[in-house]
């Protein structure tokens, strides 16, 4: 049953199983202007409320049926009704029924015989003060869905930063491979320049020799010849004729014919010995240069390192005998290796080069008991396992600082003086034998111990007979 007031101050719902209450109580309210519904028992009330939307209900303890406390139980266990606000209505002898009611949810009790202002004055208050709550819900609610709102944006500007960053990152990355791949190009540049000015200097040079070489050494054979020839009709000419004209003998006298005829093949054959060294320094050179070969071939390593050593001969010379450069070899059986045969002769050269330098410049600099004892350069070479050869190039001098040890690689680092080192010996080194022969280049140093280089070079087993001829015309 619905009553309606005046004008609408809010829809209560009044339960009491005694109509004279629920009259009293539904005049005072509809006078004061609010729409009133009434329920007689607990189990209409619960009903009720299920259409009708109450914002507050009076409900009396004692009713036939489930009496205040249980229905008042149920409301609170209902979500659609625990916001509703109960004030029970209780006589005012009963303590006890009031602290029930208010542990059960109910927020106030009014007290029998109703007294007008009272009851007004309580639903007033409860209304504000539910109306207050559920104004300070809704702004809780508009405060989450900002927070939610603001949490998305974060959690978007937080992505949108990460993304940022991580395209810095890989830009960054992008540009130092960039950079580190024009250093490369600008070293192989200059490496190949000086590689090809100092081959094609070295190949020319090679050839300018070549043909005068092979006059004397093909002529020598003839002169040798002609020699014994001319020694024989002297001694014919001596033997046949009892008297020679006085101007003969006086010549024989002069030119000594007995010390002639045993130093001339002496000297012949010395001069053979020097020709034959020339060809030699020929070969070595066309070795050690190569300016043919773009292609791989395969070579005898052990001929690279020697046509280097023989380039290097006179740097290997100290000032005096105490400075002398010893070079031990222990050489080991190597098989032919495919190869850039003249760029790994460039890396001997370096590495040779570099050892050469540093106990030099250790015996020009120091104190006497500084100086390298006996400088030696030590050349190992062996088969590493199955498919790598390892050259092992070690020095006895001043050794590398730890410092240094992580630069020497680095294109353009040198310690040497301006003008005598350009820094780039090791990082073509390191190109040639990582990059172009995909091997392993490594320095081991100790201060005041020495330096060596370990180059280890991957090889393909390689049996057929032809590559076998090609590694021994390879000279
Ligand atoms: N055997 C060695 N003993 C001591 N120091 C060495 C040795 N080999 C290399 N180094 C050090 O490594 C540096 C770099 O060597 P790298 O061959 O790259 O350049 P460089 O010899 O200075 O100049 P370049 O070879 O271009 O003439 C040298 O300056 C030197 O300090
Ligand atoms: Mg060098």
């Amino acid at each position: 049953m619905i009553s309606s007031g005046k004008s609408h101050n809010g829809a209560i719902l009044i339960v009491d199983d005694n109509p004279t209450n629920l009259e009293v109580l539904s005049d005072t309210l509809t006078a004061a202007g609010f729409q009133v519904g009434v329920a007689l028992d607990g189990e209409t009330a619960l009903e009720q409320v299920q259409y009708y939307d109450a914002e507050l209900i009076v409900l009396d303890v004692m009713m036939p049926g489930i009496d205040g406390f249980e229905t008042c139980k149920r409301l609170k266990a209902n979500p659609l009704t625990a916001d509703i606000p109960v004030i029970f209505a209780t006589a005012l002898s009963d303590p006890t029924n009031k602290v029930t009611g208010l542990s059960l949810g109910a927020v106030d009790y009014i007290t029998k015989p109703f007294q007008h202002e009272e009851v007004l004055a309580r639903v007033q208050l409860h209304l504000k003060l539910r109306n207050l709550d559920k104004n300070l819900k809704e702004q809780n609610f508009l405060l989450q869905q900002e927070v939610k709102q603001r949490q998305i944006a974060e959690d978007s500007l937080k992505n949108l930063n990460e993304e940022l960053e991580q395209r810095v990152h890989s830009r960054t990355f992008e540009l130092s491979q960039a950079l580190q791949k024009l250093e490369q190009t600008q070293v192989q540049l200059i490496h190949n320049e000086k590689m090809s000015s100092l081959g094609r200097l070295v190949a020319g040079v090679a050839h300018e020799i070549n043909n005068p070489v092979n006059f004397i050494s093909g002529n020598l054979n003839h002169a040798k010849e002609y020699n014994e020839e001319l020694l024989t009709l002297l001694e014919l000419c001596q033997k046949n004729f009892i008297s020679l004209p006085s101007e003969i003998q006086h010549y024989l006298q002069q030119i000594d014919p007995e010390y002639l005829q045993e130093d001339l093949p002496k000297l012949l054959s010395s001069m053979k010995t020097g020709a034959e060294r020339i060809s030699k320094i020929v070969i070595s050179l066309r070795n050690f240069s190569r300016l043919d070969e773009a292609q791989k071939k395969i070579v005898n390593i052990h001929k690279g390192i020697e046509s280097t050593l023989l380039i290097l001969q006179e740097q290997l010379k100290g000032k005096t005998d105490e400075f002398n450069i010893r070079v031990i070899r222990e050489y080991g059986e190597l098989p032919p290796i495919e190869c850039y045969a003249s760029q790994l002769n460039q890396v001997f050269m370096n590495l040779l080069a570099n050892a050469i330098d540093a106990m030099d410049e250790q015996n020009s600099l120091s104190l006497p008991q500084n100086k390298v004892d006996h400088p030696t350069i030590w050349i190992r070479t062996e088969i590493l396992h199955q498919d790598w050869v390892t050259i092992k190039i070690a020095d006895n001098g001043p050794g590398i600082p730890i410092d240094v040890q992580s630069k020497i690689f680095d294109p353009f680092f040198t310690t040497k003086a301006v003008g005598k080192g350009t820094g780039l010996g090791l990082s073509i080194s390191h190109q040639i034998i990582v990059e172009k022969h995909q091997g392993q280049l490594r320095c081991y140093s100790e201060i005041g111990k020495g330096t060596e280089f370990i180059i280890n070079l991957p090889y393909k087993v390689r049996s057929d007979q032809k590559s076998q001829e090609l590694a021994k015309s390879n000279v």
